[in-house]
């Protein structure tokens, strides 16, 4: 039956969201599969522009059942505020469901966050301070507190309050200050006892709906080169969106997974720190940032920008056994004279580029490959032909309809 794995295959921000909201039309179950707020994904359907963190992009389909799967790492603050945002605007949230194996984050993780980015200095990450990297910390060294622990509210309390005396030692070792224990206490009773009733085992939810035949989507937040380890570490995640972290994530067996759809933007991007062969630290850099609307989501940041890299490309292709690649933005490209994209690195490890004529026409209209202009093909043929995979989306603008359908 078919499970379909959708993951980033740069440094995120690829237009994963657009394309699993996309695709979420022919599928029951849609799943987070690790990551956490950090995520940054934005739909756009008839005007309407929704950023979503931690809820599902498959949300806005009332056909959809959400799930946030066992790999996540979950902050009730967060995701209660866009439930409810969601809610106010229509988005009926009531079939969201959370594994009782997902980690929960709590207000330590952050503070600890924050007090190791600052003292890494110039080499710090540039992570999201959201608590990412020491939730996920706590859960490898079985310290952890999991979803399924809110639905006994005594013990839950207790767990809470012990593990908020155990991090304010490590807070005030750190040089930070300690943290009011009493008032997380109290704040996380209240978000346990709402999280509580969409608490259940995902593993079964989903593996029932496989039994029905029913389709399940997987939804990647971050990237390839943000993986723990297949990324560029230590410029990275704490977490494996790589397509073998979805099995994980989710408890879905490799066997189930049918369409792998790798998603790049036609040009690159990063935000935070580490390497970038590609960077281009000139005009055409900033007029990406301009024309791509290339500012974080999340946390606002401009994002770094430089040419599509199909060194990296290849290599996500073989890391995910990506079956397909989506390929986003290419609308961005519209003005410039020239496009570039890297296809080997020389012996010094710098980028080498082929330079491809711009197309400079407006291809935001176009719904079909002949739509496109003949030079904007060509690119989509290149890429198809250095990465070894077929290219079956292309992304014309940010809309849910802004697509061309390559085969
Ligand atoms: P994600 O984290 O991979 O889901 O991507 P983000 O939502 O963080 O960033 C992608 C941005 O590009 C969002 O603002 C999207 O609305 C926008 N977007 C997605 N696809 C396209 C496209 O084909 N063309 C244009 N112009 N914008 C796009
Ligand atoms: P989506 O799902 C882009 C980056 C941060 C930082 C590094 C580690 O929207 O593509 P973390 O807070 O996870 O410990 O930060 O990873 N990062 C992202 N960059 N898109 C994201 O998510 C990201 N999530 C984390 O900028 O460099
Ligand atoms: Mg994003």
């Amino acid at each position: 039956m078919p499970v379909t794995v959708v993951v980033g295959a740069q440094w995120g921000d690829e237009g994963k969201a657009k394309v699993i909201d996309l695709l979420a039309a022919d599928h029951t179950y849609v799943v987070r599969y690790q990551g956490g707020h950090n995520a940054g994904h934005t739909v756009v359907v008839d005007d309407q522009k929704y950023a979503l963190q931690l809820v599902p992009s498959g949300v806005l389909y009332p056909h959809v059942t959400p799930v946030i799967g066992n790999g996540v790492v979950v902050d009730l603050p967060t995701l209660f505020r866009e439930v409810d945002t969601l809610q106010g605007r229509g988005i009926d949230c009531s079939k969201l469901r959370v594994s009782s194996q997902a980690h929960l984050i709590f207000p330590w993780h952050q503070a600890i966050d924050a007090l190791h980015e600052a003292s890494r200095g110039d080499e710090r990450i540039g992570t999201t301070l959201k608590g990412i990297g020491p939730a996920y910390a706590d859960k490898a060294r079985r310290d952890g507190i999991r979803a399924g622990e809110t639905a006994d509210a005594v013990a839950f309390a207790a767990e809470v309050r012990r593990q908020g005396e155990v991090h304010n030692r490590e807070i005030t070792a750190l040089g930070g200050d300690s943290l009011d224990v009493d008032e997380i206490v109290e704040q996380f009773t209240g978000l346990a006892a709402r999280v509580a009733p969409l608490v259940v085992d995902t593993v079964e939810l989903l593996h029932g709906a496989l039994d029905r035949q029913e389709s399940i989507l997987l939804e990647g937040a971050q990237a390839t080169f943000l993986d723990l380890d297949h990324g560029t570490y230590p410029y990275v995640t704490s977490s494996n969106p790589t397509a073998g972290g979805a099995c994980v994530g989710s408890g879905i067996g490799p066997r189930y997974l049918d369409r792998i759809v790798g998603i790049t933007k036609a040009y690159c991007t990063r935000v935070g720190g580490g390497p970038f062969p590609t960077e281009a630290l000139d005009e055409w850099g900033d007029k990406l940032v301009e024309i791509g609307h290339e500012f974080g989501t999340v946390t606002g940041r401009r994002r770094r920008t430089g040419w599509l890299d199909l060194v990296m490309l290849r290599k996500a292709v073989r890391i995910n056994s990506l079956t397909e690649i989506a390929l986003t933005k290419l609308d961005v490209l519209d003005t410039f004279p020239e496009v570039l994209a890297c296809t080997e690195y020389d012996a010094d490890g710098r980028p080498v580029y082929v330079r491809l004529p711009g197309w400079q026409s407006d291809i935001s209209a176009a719904r079909t490959v002949d739509d496109l202009a003949p030079n904007a093909q060509a690119l989509v043929d290149l890429v198809q032909r250095e990465v070894g995979v077929p290219v079956t989306i292309v992304g014309t603008g940010p809309a849910r309809d802004a697509v061309v359908n390559w085969s």
